[in-house]
């Protein structure tokens, strides 16, 4: 008999099966998260037409604005995770610690660091974004979470995930085994599995990058995009949508390379390590693909501060492959 549609629930089912060891704690959190996701996906939807459009009078630690959304989508996050007994901290690009349990919760073996709203500035024109997420095994002991908690590898974590509110709704996540890709239907409510096994193209066509910081790249992203540009046996497109979750999803299933870059006047980029770059990395490398700081893998980077930034270079093997060899030569 034709195995029905299989959603989000279904799924994480299925692949608890496969690990005798498994508790189901981790289900609930990424149900959790899906579901904060719906109601986010549903502002996001009908923007335009409530008041959640616009700034919040307020910034981050980042010195960033912060859209009605941004906050919005923080505070759904937190409410749907911090009542799960779950988790025992987590860590926001909004907020600049990192956010305790109440003491009315229990508190859970795990850490999630996340993005609530990614690519703001693209909230209000109506163009794709997304949310981004990361869940590590606690190590620190105690009651509470720590910042020590955070400041771990990312190749030590256990799930990562991206939600990107566009045409439709996607849900994305890895447990390290694999990548798949789940369609909100909103007649139902539900995210069904839409994309099974993403696998990264081994080479690309597109090319991601802002060009107008051109005048500040280095000379070996200048070569490297030129190269990327005169390829004979393929013509690449340029794609920059100004959403990571965006460029980064187009990439991961067309195949093509992210960049941004350090350059003279931001030596580290833009993008933050531990909810942008980390669960990204992790996604493309259980995708076949590869992530780098320009030096070393982006997983390997032990973090010193939570919202430190890093150099992304992001997507199919053989492009990231090409950019290490032009940054050898410097
Ligand atoms: P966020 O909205 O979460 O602060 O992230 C914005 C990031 C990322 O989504 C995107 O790739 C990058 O900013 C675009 O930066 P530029 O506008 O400088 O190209
Ligand atoms: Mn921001
Ligand atoms: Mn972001
Ligand atoms: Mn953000």
């Amino acid at each position: 008999m034709e195995k029905g549609v299989t959603n989000l629930s279904r799924f994480l089912l299925e692949e608890q099966r496969k690990h005798p060891e498994a508790t189901g704690e981790f289900t609930i959190l990424l149900e959790q998260i899906a579901f904060a996701a719906k109601i986010i996906s549903s502002e996001v939807n009908k923007a335009g037409l409530v008041n959640i459009l616009g700034k919040n009078e307020s910034t981050n630690v980042h010195g960033e604005e912060q859209q009605k959304l941004d906050v919005y989508a923080n505070r759904k996050m937190i409410e749907a995770l911090d009542h799960t007994g779950k988790v025992c901290a987590m860590a926001s690009e909004e907020e600049e610690d990192i956010i305790e349990i109440p003491d009315k919760y229990p508190k859970g073996k795990y850490v999630i660091v996340f993005d609530p709203l990614d690519g703001s500035s693209n909230i209000d024109v109506n163009i794709s974004i997304g949310t981004i997420f990361g869940i590590y095994k606690r190590i620190s002991e105690g009651f509470n979470g720590c910042r020590e908690d955070f400041l771990q590898e990312g190749n030590k974590l256990v799930a990562s995930g991206y939600v990107v509110y566009g045409s439709s709704t996607m849900f994305v996540y890895t447990t390290g085994v694999g990548v798949n890709g789940f369609t909100l239907d909103p007649s139902i409510g539900e995210f069904l599995l839409s994309h099974e096994n993403i696998r990264i193209p081994e080479h690309g066509k597109i090319l991601s990058i802002n060009e107008a910081n051109y005048h500040r790249w280095t000379p070996e992203i200048r070569d490297f995009v030129e190269y990327i540009k005169n390829i004979k046996e393929r013509k690449y497109t340029s794609r920059y949508i100004g959403s990571l979750v965006a460029d980064f999803h187009r990439n991961l299933l067309k195949g093509g390379i992210f960049l941004y870059p350090g350059d003279k006047s931001n030596p580290e980029g833009k993008l933050r390590l531990l909810y942008e770059a980390n669960p990204m990395a992790h996604i493309i490398e259980q995708a076949g693909g590869m992530a780098t700081d320009g030096h070393k893998n982006i997983l390997d980077i032990k973090p010193e501060k939570l919202h430190q930034k890093t150099p992304l270079i992001i997507g199919s093997r053989f492009e990231v492959e090409t950019y290490l060899k032009y940054m050898k030569k410097s």
